[in-house]
């Protein structure tokens, strides 16, 4: 190992978790049972993985978040890892630093796979996050969640066929970081807080006890251009915030509550801290946006449909056809429309691998002061045009697909080819 070269191993294996009292649960994870440690990736090092399958079946490792040259890297459909088999990958991060994460992206059982535990959080560092006077010590003012939901069967076991459903599989009990009913001890006044939608169709509608407010510093790829204050989150499936929770005036005993709609999903438990009233800086990133060349066409991308009719522009995934072609460098306007206003209208998210965007506008109105930021992922809103500026950085193969897993294994996804 040298200064400029780090080196990992993931594992995807299968194991057996304690998550409700009485039996384990059969889960799958990364180099864990489920799940799996936090994987920190420093830009500008040139970073190797070795990608093992240690399960039944084949797999991918996707980098959800990193802007790595695609399709096998970026560890899609194209990129399958057999059982037993061992792969290599190497790149070099060249992005602001962010909170990504890692999932099994095999077509058509992503869904199933994520559902059995393979996701794993990834944060991106850099110098100039690290800079910030922003709390980043992991796991005492720094900390993780994987927001999930799942249904518990006879003997604990997850029975992915038998709650399947084209629009999502979902369950009733949360599942946060692979445990129910997860408390942390506080114990600095600051806390920051990564929190992913890692669930397969669940939108979290996050809020604390009191309406407590909380301040968003990051979205999906990028810390926010200024902090926004806020007391209600709401995430789609695969969308991240870091948000910095302030727990000034709480006494040790004290108990504050985080919530998805009305149930409890984390206690936060506030035990003696050092006053910390550092304000949070007004600045935080900026961003840069490219100039589109106004001669050039928007693109449109149209997602339809619910259950098995989904599709992405009328048509269902193939990994045979490059359905779009954009050369690298140019900087284009995406519009993504979600026609879905029928049969109660669901959120569509909408995924790129391979850039990050920016979020222009909203049916032509300002984007929500939240993501002003790099994203990867959006929730397009029945009836909604969300227009996007993409720039793609690395020739390649990438999908674009919906983030429901269960529409995105359905066929409501598409690739385009950048060259
Ligand atoms: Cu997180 Cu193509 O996915
Ligand atoms: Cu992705
Ligand atoms: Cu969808």
């Amino acid at each position: 190992e040298t200064a400029t070269d780090v080196y990992y191993t993931v594992t995807a294996q299968a194991g057996e978790t304690q998550i409700l009292p009485g039996a384990k649960t059969k889960t799958w994870g990364y180099n864990a049972s489920v799940l799996g440690q936090t994987i920190v990736f420093p830009v500008g090092k040139h970073i190797h993985v070795t990608l093992q399958n240690h399960l039944p079946e084949l797999t991918t490792f996707h980098w959800h978040g990193l802007i790595v040259s695609g399709p096998y890297v970026d560890g899609g459909c194209h990129a399958p890892v057999y059982p037993g088999e061992e792969k290599h990958i190497d790149f070099t991060l060249d992005q602001p630093a962010a909170t990504t994460w890692l999932h099994a992206h095999p077509c058509p059982s992503t869904a199933e796979q994520v559902w059995h535990g393979l996701a794993t959080m990834v944060l991106v560092t850099d110098a100039h996050s690290a800079s910030l006077p922003l709390p980043h010590e992991y796991g005492v003012d720094d900390i993780p969640l994987v927001l999930q939901d799942r249904r518990f069967h006879e003997d604990n076991q997850l029975d992915y066929h038998a709650d399947y459903d084209p629009d999502g599989v979902q369950g009733p009990t949360a599942v946060i970081n692979g445990t129910v009913n997860p408390y942390f001890d506080v114990t600095t006044q600051k806390l920051r807080l990564r929190l992913l939608d890692g669930a397969n169709r669940r939108e979290w509608r996050l809020h604390f006890s009191d309406d407590l407010p909380f301040t968003q510093i990051a979205g999906d790829t990028s810390l926010l251009p200024t902090p926004v204050t806020m007391t209600k989150l709401m995430l789609t499936c695969a969308e991240r915030a870091e948000i910095v929770v302030d727990f000034k005036g709480r006494q040790p005993g004290d108990k504050v509550t985080l919530f998805a709609d009305d149930v409890p999903i984390v206690e936060f438990r506030i035990h003696a801290f050092q006053p910390d009233n550092t304000a949070l800086p007004e600045h935080l990133f900026t961003v840069s946006a490219p100039t589109v060349d106004p001669a050039l066409p928007v693109r449109k991308v149209v997602m339809s449909g619910m259950d098995e009719q989904v599709m992405l522009d009328g048509k269902k995934f193939n990994m045979q056809r490059i359905d779009a072609k954009q050369p690298v460098g140019q900087a284009e306007y995406w519009d993504i429309t979600n026609t879905n206003e029928m049969h109660g209208g669901m959120v569509h998210p909408f995924h790129m691998h391979g850039t990050s965007f920016l979020v222009i506008s909203r049916n032509g109105h300002a984007p929500y002061p939240n993501e002003t930021g790099f994203k990867d992922t959006v929730g397009v809103n029945p009836g909604e045009t969300v227009r996007l500026l993409v720039k793609f950085d690395l020739p390649g193969v990438y999908m674009y697909h919906c983030h429901i897993i269960e529409h995105e294994d359905g066929g409501m996804m598409a690739q385009i080819q950048t060259y």
